[in-house]
């Protein structure tokens, strides 16, 4: 079934037109990737998504029109984790966690917390950590573990790999896959680490300056070595 669905979007800054028309669609349990260069419109494509950019065509969730800002995309389901993380490198990794869920009632947040630490041990072992003395690789996971305390229908993860090294990129990655075959999280991730982002996701879009120059199954887009030399560069 059809959980997510862009139909010619197309957004501005200014005079800049960021993306032209792009239309895709995420099915619900699916890993979809979206690659691209840089400035191709990626982060603009999820900013989309989740109402932090105005944009024109349509998007639907569930076959509902979204509108609105980010309040909206965030009570349809949405979470964003966008490129850089947003972790609140002053607050605890615990109250880090909590922001995600502040929708939402005691008793089941403390499930949540439960939940994420069978994924993450060390977050509820280090709960009390300033989340600006951790690593990298574990702000990455933090923010992850932030949008799934929202128990999101939809995860929008922007470059997760940005600066990570290889073997934190590929743990970041598996956590991702075991979410996504245990709990069925729907993720619609960006990444210019296509090599990784194809190994991860069923299908994938290529963009190109703000429109989508190709598009099918991930390991279709693997096996072509002309696709990959000339779109995904590896
Ligand atoms: N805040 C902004 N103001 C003006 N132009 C922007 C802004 N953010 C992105 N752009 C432009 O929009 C285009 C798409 O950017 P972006 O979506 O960030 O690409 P990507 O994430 O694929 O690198 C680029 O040409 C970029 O320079
Ligand atoms: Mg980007």
């Amino acid at each position: 079934m059809t959980l997510l669905e862009l139909d010619r979007v197309a957004a501005h800054y200014g005079p800049v037109q960021a993306l032209r028309e792009v239309s895709l669609t995420v099915s619900e349990g699916e890993i979809v990737a979206v690659l691209g260069a840089n400035g191709a419109g990626k982060t603009t494509t999820l900013r989309a998504i989740s109402g932090t950019v105005s944009r024109s065509g349509t998007i639907e969730l569930d076959g509902k029109p979204l509108r609105g800002g980010p309040e909206a995309a965030a009570r349809a389901g949405i979470a964003h984790v966008p490129e850089g993380r947003g972790t609140f490198v002053d607050l605890t990794v615990t109250e880090n966690l909590k922001l995600g869920a502040y929708t939402r009632r005691d008793r089941e947040v403390k499930r949540d917390l439960e939940r994420i630490a069978s994924y993450f041990p060390w977050m509820a072992e280090r709960g009390g950590q300033r989340a600006g003395t951790l690593s990298g690789g574990e702000q990455q996971m933090l923010a992850l573990g932030r949008a799934l305390m929202s128990r999101p229908r939809l995860l929008l993860l922007d470059e997760p790999s940005l600066g990570l090294a290889p073997m934190v990129v590929r743990e970041f990655f598996r956590t991702v896959r075991e979410l996504n075959e245990k709990e069925g999280l729907t993720v619609l991730v960006v990444e210019q680490d296509a090599r990784i982002a194809l190994s991860v996701s069923s299908r994938a879009y290529v963009l190109e300056v703000g429109r989508v120059a190709l598009s099918g199954p991930s390991s279709e887009l693997r096996a072509n070595e002309a696709v990959r030399r000339s779109y995904l560069g590896y």
